[in-house]
């Protein structure tokens, strides 16, 4: 297993499949997108199962598929068999917008697809509109639904939480855990370039979220899940699922980071925050063996950063939050 320069063990490879999206977050994207990479431009699936197989090779055993939205990449399912097929890949899982779940999923699930992570930030209908200017808020639930029919486990729930938008609804996110085994996950809202929405009073930082949820449910008791991201994990006493908090501007985890980022046009970043990337398509493209690629990304892996001054790199960004995957 492959150490990187501060004695981090990287595990976990994040691939995004494309940079499109069916939503328009408007923490993500301007209503009428942004500029996408051109086709040629975008990793084939062989392109993306070599690439996953050399990180195998330095020591790689989870990943997950991100976008834009990855379900909206045409035959998903034959790349999720083919790294289920990888053998030493023993963690694999998508984080989507749930829009395609309830359509996708029995195909994904034949594919070998165990588990999902679900964007959602409103309950309410009006509101979904609003954050993501889509009408599609029945179809996620619908998504939600088939995941837990299915037996997808765990189902986690990522909700954004902005303060003025949608921070009324925490306590009806922490009921969706009672009858069902969600996770549901409140994640703090980055600051992300120009066009995201950011401002510093939207902020809701998780000890504020924990503290309002205290309020309704008395003290919340931390539990060990057993979960491998950067999120803590509680219960309601009584309640199936559980919650996380995911802190990236209270908490600082660099320390803990075990993970590496593919993008769609095929280059690695080796820190969500940091403005490096290292041209891997190049490489490959120009045609490589195995050896040589594992060799290449095991290289690359020492120029991880210790840690990111979120200040003043988030702010000083290549790329948006769609072009890398979260
Ligand atoms: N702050 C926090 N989370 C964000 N995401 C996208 N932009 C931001 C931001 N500025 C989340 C999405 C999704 C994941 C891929 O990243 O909601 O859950
Ligand atoms: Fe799409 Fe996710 Fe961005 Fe929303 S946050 S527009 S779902 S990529």
């Amino acid at each position: 297993m492959n150490k990187d320069k501060y004695g981090r063990k990287i595990s976990y490879l994040r691939i995004s499949v494309t940079d499109r999206c069916n939503l328009r977050c408007i923490y993500c994207m301007p209503q009428e997108g942004i500029k996408l990479f051109p086709h040629q431009e975008i990793l084939t699936y062989e392109e993306i199962i070599k690439i996953t197989k050399a990180s195998k090779q330095i020591g790689i055993d989870t990943v997950r598929i991100t976008g834009g939205e990855p379900l909206i990449r045409k035959n998903l399912s034959f790349l999720i068999s083919q790294i289920r097929n990888i053998e030493g890949i023993r963690d694999l899982a998508i984080t989507t917008n749930g829009i395609l779940l309830d359509k996708l999923l029995p195909e994904l699930f034949s594919a070998g697809l165990k588990r999902v992570n679900i964007s959602l930030d409103s309950l309410k209908r009006d509101r979904f509109f609003n954050i993501t200017r889509q009408d599609s808020l029945q179809e996620v639930l619908k998504g939600i639904d088939r995941s837990l029919e299915i037996g997808l486990t765990p189902i986690k729930i990522n909700m954004v939480v902005i303060k003025g938008i949608n921070d009324d609804e925490i306590i009806d996110f922490v009921k969706l855990t009672e009858e069902r085994p969600l996770i549901v996950r409140f994640i703090e809202y980055m600051p992300w370039g120009s066009i995201n929405n950011w401002g510093e009073e939207k902020i809701i930082k998780a000890k504020e979220i924990k503290s309002i949820i205290e309020k309704e449910f008395g003290k919340i008791l931390p539990v060990d899940i057993n979960s491998r991201g950067p999120a803590d994990n509680y219960q309601i006493d009584g309640f199936k699922g559980f919650i996380g908090f995911i802190n990236p501007l209270s908490e600082h985890f660099c320390g803990k980071c075990n993970r590496i980022r593919l993008t769609a046009d095929g280059k690695l970043k080796l820190c969500l925050f940091s403005q490096q990337e290292i041209d891997i398509k190049a490489k490959l493209r120009a045609g490589t063996s195995l050896e040589e690629l594992t060799e290449f990304i095991s290289n690359s892996i020492h120029l991880k950063p210790e840690k990111i001054d979120l200040d003043s790199h988030i702010k000083n960004h290549p790329r948006e939050m769609s072009q890398i995957g979260g």
